[in-house]
């Protein structure tokens, strides 16, 4: 004991007198003060100038993650406002660099395959999810011939069919659904939409037998699958959690009762179905093969979960932001009866071109309230920012945060103002920048058809690049039809009858969600007798 005292003196001899945890408790806490001292000394004292500036952060790997996750919007804004377009900063562990505004978007979602990628970034959360073989468990190129066949499925023939489809599952659906029974009432919008968007989705893209099926097994299988998607499966994937276990077994059922659906259907040997698994079943890719039937399966369970996330956080706030503005609801009422004619009159494909301002009103949602708010691309080879001096090192995540723009004044006159009518080219608040549209704009062909060539617009709610959206004019026609149908039948307003008041913005899953519960008051257009 009295060699421990020489040698290490009353200090040492305090530490070995605390009991077993103490001790490590105090040693923890020492080697973190050490790693948040080491961590801050290296941003300030090694700043590497060619790179972009670094967010500061007290702790390593977690860096930046939790001010990033609780509200990406103002995290983009702040640091852009204090570091430029580009910075970068620390999340889970992996230096992640931003670049905002439309040179960011062009920089990101137009990079040569060779420069960046997607599916190493993607991958480890979908694949659990989707199944084999399709989307980013496969090489890009397999991708494109995917979103190719997808895309060749979505005709105007199509479309015609699925306006009916929608508009059935809607009138059933307020008809049926216990909530809607009296003459008006309050509702969790949010969870009403969820529903309508996976009845409307599944009938139209895997065909009624599948629809069907929602209605008992398919949405719990469907929830157990989502639950594979929450943001800690980034990092830990394989983990052995119950929701994990759980996922897996749901991916098999799914899978199953599709490939079950697939042999009926063949049997049942059917004409003229409009389903994109009515077109899988029979498509080819380039070499001839036709497509395995676990690929057709797996590529359902990604087109239906690329979809319902997206469309029905948007189909809430468009609902939240009419509630807010039952001025704007009678307009679109009043287009209805102009160009559909009286309430009673079904609604068909043709009619949605002329309806503007529901289009406008989707439009204008997608602006302020896009459901995707980082797109994430892998970097593979150093990455020069023109303009800059700053390289970007193959040890970086790329991040594009479209929504920046979106919202940024200077190109969209009083950004936080949600008016459907500044997408009228006389309104004072229209776009500042002309966003390209029309045939005289250059196009690109990834291998899933033509595309705009430019990524460098302020407004790009789909994505842009090889790995944009394929699926938009399926959603718009979806929440066309489905915003329609809810101001045909019903009045809204917010619950305490205020007027451009939204709820906040849900971070926590990998989307923007309306924060729940995102209620609004209804009330029908035709009582009861
Ligand atoms: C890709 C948004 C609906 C299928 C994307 C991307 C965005 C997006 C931003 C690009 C992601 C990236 O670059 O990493 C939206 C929004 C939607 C919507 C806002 C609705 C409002 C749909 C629907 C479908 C769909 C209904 C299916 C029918 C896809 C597919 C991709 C994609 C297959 C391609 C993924 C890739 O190539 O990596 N979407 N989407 N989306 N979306 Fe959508």
């Amino acid at each position: 004991m009295a060699a421990v005292d020489q040698l290490l003196g009353p200090v040492a001899q305090w530490y070995f007198a605390l009991s077993t945890a103490s001790q490590i408790g105090l040693l923890s806490a020492g080697l973190l003060v050490l790693a948040v001292l080491v961590n801050v000394a290296n941003q300030l004292l090694f700043k590497n100038p060619n790179e972009p500036p670094v967010v500061f952060h007290l702790f390593p790997i977690i860096g930046s993650t939790i001010t990033y996750g609780m509200d990406p919007p103002r995290f983009f804004v702040e640091n852009r406002n204090k570091f430029g377009n580009v910075f970068t900063f620390v999340l889970l562990g992996k230096k992640t660099t931003v670049f905002v505004g439309p040179d960011g978007n062009e920089f990101i979602l137009n990079a040569k395959q060779k420069d960046v990628n997607a599916e190493e970034i993607y991958g480890v959360l979908t694949t659990p999810v989707f199944g084999k073989d399709v989307v980013y468990d496969c090489p890009n190129s397999k991708l494109m011939e995917q979103k190719r066949l997808i895309k060749a499925t979505l005709t105007t023939e199509a479309f015609r069919q699925y306006v009916p489809i929608i508009e059935a599952e809607c009138y059933s659906y307020f008809k049926k659904n216990p909530d809607f029974k009296p003459d008006a009432g309050v509702v969790d919008i949010a969870k009403k939409m969820a529903q309508l968007t996976i009845f409307t989705a599944s009938h139209c893209l895997q065909g009624k037998i599948v629809r069907d099926q929602f209605d008992e097994s398919l949405a719990d299988l469907y929830h157990d699958l989502d639950m594979g998607f929450t943001p800690i499966n980034f990092m830990l994937p394989w983990a052995p959690l119950p929701q994990n276990r759980r996922r897996d077994q749901a991916r098999e059922t799914v899978a199953k009762i599709y490939r079950d659906t697939m042999a009926a259907r063949r049997r049942s040997d059917e004409k003229d179905a409009q389903d994109i698994m009515h077109h899988l079943m029979y498509a080819t890719y380039k070499n001839g093969q036709p497509v395995p039937e676990h690929e057709i399966a797996h590529i359902m369970i990604a087109l239906l979960m690329a979809g319902q996330h997206s469309s029905s956080a948007t189909s809430t706030w468009i609902m939240l932001r009419l509630a807010s503005r039952p001025d704007i609801v009678e307009e679109l009422y009043q287009e209805q009866l102009r160009v559909v004619g009286a309430p009673d009159t079904a609604f068909a494909y043709e009619h949605l071109a002329r309806l503007t301002l529901h289009a406008n009103v989707i439009k204008e949602t997608l602006r302020q309230h896009a459901p995707i708010h980082s797109i994430m691309r892998k970097v593979k080879q150093p990455m020069h920012i023109p303009g800059t001096k700053f390289t970007v090192p193959p040890s970086h995540t790329l991040m594009a945060a479209p929504g920046v723009s979106g919202n940024d004044a200077e190109f969209f006159p009083e950004p936080s103002e949600w008016d459907p009518h500044r997408w009228e080219p006389e309104s004072p608040l229209a776009p500042r920048l002309p966003i390209k549209t029309g045939d005289d704009e250059e196009k690109v062909d990834y291998g899933y058809g033509l595309i705009s060539k430019g990524a460098s617009s302020p407004y790009l709610p789909f994505g842009a690049g090889r790995h944009r959206c394929i699926g938009e004019q399926f959603a718009y026609l979806q929440l066309q039809v489905i915003t329609a149908c809810m101001v045909r039948l019903f009045k809204i307003r917010t619950v305490d009858g205020s007027t451009r008041k939204v709820p906040g913005t849900d971070y926590s899953s990998l989307f923007s969600k309306a924060l729940e519960p995102a209620e609004i008051y209804w009330e029908k257009r035709e009582k009861a007798a």
